[in-house]
């Protein structure tokens, strides 16, 4: 069932690795199919899938866990943004992995808060959403995730499967696992997670847009998150 948000909405979806960014953000663009989504992990893996020169050298941090650069992925989603979002003017948009630390949080607004009509704050969203989930089950549910490159759509063997066993149930393309996703590069993710995430809350905080959704199971998340959007939207 489809539904009309009433103002703009600019949302970033924050979290820990695992923490279900990108499976929130399938279930939103359902619910509102005029959203736009951007996810700067799911960029890099299209970019190395391609074999591109970004995608070359964004693959030697991201298979170790580590993160790349700020200087590359803050050009690259700015230009993202400018191109898909702010040019055609698309009024409602969803961030999912960046920004993720102060640093790319202040470049962006510096770069495009001013360029958003009608934008009287000093940031880019008007919504920041924390999904905070327990980090003991998170590594679960990662070891079991699967992934369809091309277009970001996550699946769990046990959680949301696909209806074909390795095939993304929209095209029917073969699912791969991502090979940042050991046991041991997510432990390591969570952990860098653990120590940027809390300059970059209380920066949104203090801008008065920050909201956290917690939760363990399956679908208590989205009714919560979807509940603080139809309210304010
Ligand atoms: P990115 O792709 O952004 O990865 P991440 O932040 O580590 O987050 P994930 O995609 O792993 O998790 P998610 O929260 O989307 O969870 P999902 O919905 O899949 O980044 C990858 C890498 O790119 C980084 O490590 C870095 O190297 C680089 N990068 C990206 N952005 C960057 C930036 N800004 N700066 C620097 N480097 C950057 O869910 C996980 C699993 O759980 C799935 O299997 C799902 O089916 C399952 N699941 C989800 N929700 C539930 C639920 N409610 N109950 C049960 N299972 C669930
Ligand atoms: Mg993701």
């Amino acid at each position: 069932m489809a539904h009309r948000l009433t103002k703009p909405l600019r949302l970033l979806l924050l979290g820990a690795p695992g923490s279900g960014k990108g499976t929130q953000t399938s279930k939103l663009l359902k619910f509102y199919p005029e959203l736009y989504s951007l996810s700067s992990g799911d960029i890099f893996r299209q970019q190395i899938a391609a074999k591109t020169k970004l995608g070359l050298e964004a693959s030697k941090y991201i298979e170790n866990g580590s993160l790349v650069p700020d200087n590359i992925v803050t050009g690259l989603v700015v230009d993202h943004l400018t191109k898909e979002v702010i040019l055609p003017d698309i009024k409602h948009w969803i961030l999912d992995g960046f920004p993720r630390n102060i640093e790319q949080a202040k470049s962006l607004d510096t770069s495009l808060a001013h360029t958003i009509a009608g934008n009287n704050n000093k940031c880019v969203f008007n919504l920041v959403v924390e999904l905070d989930v327990p980090q003991q089950i998170i590594i679960d549910r990662i070891v079991n995730r699967w992934v369809h490159i091309p277009s970001g759509r996550v699946y769990n063997l046990q959680y949301n499967p696909p209806k074909v066993p390795g095939k993304d149930d929209i095209t029917g393309e073969p699912l791969s696992k991502r090979p940042d996703d050991t046991e041991e590069i997510v432990s390591k993710r969570l952990k860098d997670f653990n120590l940027l995430v809390k300059p970059l809350k209380e920066y949104y905080q203090n801008l008065g847009i920050l909201k956290v959704v917690s939760g363990e199971t399956s679908d208590i998340i989205f009714p919560k998150l979807l509940d603080i959007i139809k309210k304010n939207f």
